[in-house]
């Protein structure tokens, strides 16, 4: 079965951070004030119909870094539980980035889990600073790569 991928809505990203990212919360905790952000952008993975990946991109500096070149943040990146582990995530994420590329864009980084740490190392993202605290979600890593060079 082929999946698709192609740009959604804010909303069209709820069930799935729903479900993954903000379990046993309210509702309005899945809506990020970046999604306000005009030039953020989401993207969904669909099996058939069905939504099982999203991820959204912001236009955002790259945090103690003396840098004018572009960066955005990756946020919101999640798999259906049934969908993870069959390469959905890896997919979308590669999807993002070549379009990041096409916009020019320098750097994309991101506040990773410590869960998800691995995940994002396979795809060659390296680890900067030490681990940190995200009320209520846990111990943080921050992560980035390269998109292109000048
Ligand atoms: C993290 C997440 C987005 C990864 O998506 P996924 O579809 O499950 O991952 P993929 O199947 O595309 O995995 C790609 C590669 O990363 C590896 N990988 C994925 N998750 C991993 C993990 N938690 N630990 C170690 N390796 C992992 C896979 O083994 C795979 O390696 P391979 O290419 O050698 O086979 C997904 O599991 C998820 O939504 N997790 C819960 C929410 C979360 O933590 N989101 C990230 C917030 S920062």
């Amino acid at each position: 079965m082929k999946e698709l991928i192609k740009e959604v809505s804010t909303k069209q990203c709820f069930p799935v951070r729903h479900a993954v990212l903000r379990k046993g919360r309210p509702l309005s905790s899945c809506a990020f004030e970046d999604d306000q952000n005009e030039h953020c952008f989401h993207l969904g993975l669909f099996r058939k119909s069905e939504i099982v990946a999203i991820a959204s991109f912001i236009p955002r500096g790259f945090p103690d870094q003396k840098t004018t070149k572009t960066s955005f943040q990756l946020r919101g990146m999640a798999v259906l539980d049934a969908h993870q582990g069959r390469g959905f995530g890896g997919q979308l994420l590669r999807h993002g980035l070549g379009l990041l590329k096409e916009r020019g864009v320098h750097i994309l980084w991101m506040n990773a889990r410590i869960g998800a740490v691995a995940f994002y190392q396979k795809l060659e993202f390296s680890s900067i600073g030490d681990l940190f605290d995200i009320p209520p979600i846990g111990m943080h890593q921050r992560m980035y790569k390269v998109i292109q060079n000048e």
